[in-house]
């Protein structure tokens, strides 16, 4: 370009801007930057020639010149941007990774026993035809006692150690409001929200106010209910009978019910899995001694009739059991604090591997 004191052509800047959105590379775009606004690129050389323009010339070739720097310095940075986004996708797209592929099991934590267990238990009880249900754990007294048949004054609710919150039910202000004792409450807000048949399980933390070797103030229980037509004792020993032996997976462990009380069901039991002592351990399995595991029975008409469903047309059974009474037995943890107390030591040695927790879809225990 020489530098004569020729005007610079409008056109040009159309042809100019239009060479630039064609240009695919950046460096391709640099040497464009430096043929327009480099020390001796175009545009360059034509402010030069100002000097020899008169002042009206200059006047208006100089505001032209300078929106047409603007405009290149304008279209020169949005290509930048548009192929830098386009290497930035491309890149992204080779080392694109699928965020749902579990993790080398080198670098992964580990999963706590109580999950574990609650998995296991899941897994069983999913392929049963059983939804996971849940309930609150702030619980009103009636939910927690009154409509599972445990009247007040009745010595239950004693047996119970309940942590009581000095709040009032909003709705009804006679009514006390406390920590759940168990999950026995999500019963009553399923069966007073939904239509029958019944079949959930719940899992979840409940309080109590104790504390030593067997006993913390959260604990976690599982619920199992089924409520159709038609069920019996039968149904319900059979169902325990089989996820006892799957879950401690022992084809041939004893099992047996034993009359008891509880006010939500009638008849009760309390059942047993058997054990024998070898070298100073127990081991489950054949019954020399029996353990009592969980306490279960048929639902009381008067927890039907309570929720508003006709105890002489449904009934059914329940259980509860302590889930970290059944992952102490099945893992060989000794102490129920220490599942609570965060120790990371406690958890690598009794944690479980990623991926060998079973899932719905099937257990994947190696
Ligand atoms: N709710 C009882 C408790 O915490 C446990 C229980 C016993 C639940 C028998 C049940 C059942 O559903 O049938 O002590």
């Amino acid at each position: 370009m020489s530098s004569s004191s020729s005007v610079l052509d409008p056109r040009a800047l159309e042809s100019l801007l239009q060479n630039i959105k064609e240009t695919q590379t950046l460096s391709g775009l640099d040497d464009i930057r430096i043929s327009i606004l480099g020390k001796k690129g175009l545009l360059t050389e034509h402010m030069k020639t100002l000097g020899a323009l008169s002042p009206d010339e200059k006047r208006t070739q100089g505001a032209f010149l300078n929106s047409f720097k603007s405009k290149i310095e304008e279209a020169l940075e949005s290509q930048k941007k548009l192929l830098e986004t386009l290497a930035l996708e491309d890149s992204l797209k080779e080392v694109w990774e699928d965020i749902t592929l579990p993790i080398r099991p080198s670098i992964s934590g580990k999963v706590h026993p109580l999950t574990q267990a609650k998995e296991e238990v899941l897994s069983f009880f999913t392929k049963k035809g059983f939804s996971l249900e849940e309930g609150p754990e702030i619980e009103t007294s009636d939910y927690n006692f009154s409509d599972l048949n445990i009247p007040k004054h009745h010595p239950a609710r004693q047996m119970h150690d309940t942590f009581y919150l000095k709040a009032r039910n909003p709705q009804n202000p006679e009514e006390a409001l406390l920590l759940r004792t168990h999950t026995s409450n999500v019963q009553i807000r399923q069966f007073k929200t939904k239509k029958p048949p019944f079949r959930f399980v719940s899992i979840g933390p409940v309080y109590r106010s104790d504390y030593d070797n067997t006993h913390t103030p959260m604990f976690h229980q599982i619920e199992l209910v089924a409520l159709e037509k038609g069920l019996n004792m039968g149904h319900l020993k059979g169902l325990l009978t089989e996820f006892l032996k799957f879950f401690f997976d022992l084809p041939e462990l004893e099992i047996r019910l034993r009359p008891s009380f509880f006010p939500f069901t009638e008849p009760s039991a309390e059942v047993d899995i058997g054990y024998s002592h070898k070298d100073g351990k127990i081991v489950l399995g054949k019954a020399e001694n029996w353990l009592e595991i969980l306490g279960c029975g048929m639902i009381h008409p008067n927890v039907i009739s309570n929720c508003g469903l006709d105890p002489s047309e449904i009934g059914g059974f329940a259980f509860g059991m302590g889930l970290e009474r059944i992952a102490m037995l099945k893992y060989g943890i000794p102490d129920l604090r220490s599942f609570f107390e965060g120790d990371l030591r406690w958890l690598n040695h009794y944690g479980f591997s990623w991926g060998t927790s079973p899932s719905l879809f099937g257990s994947v225990v190696p």
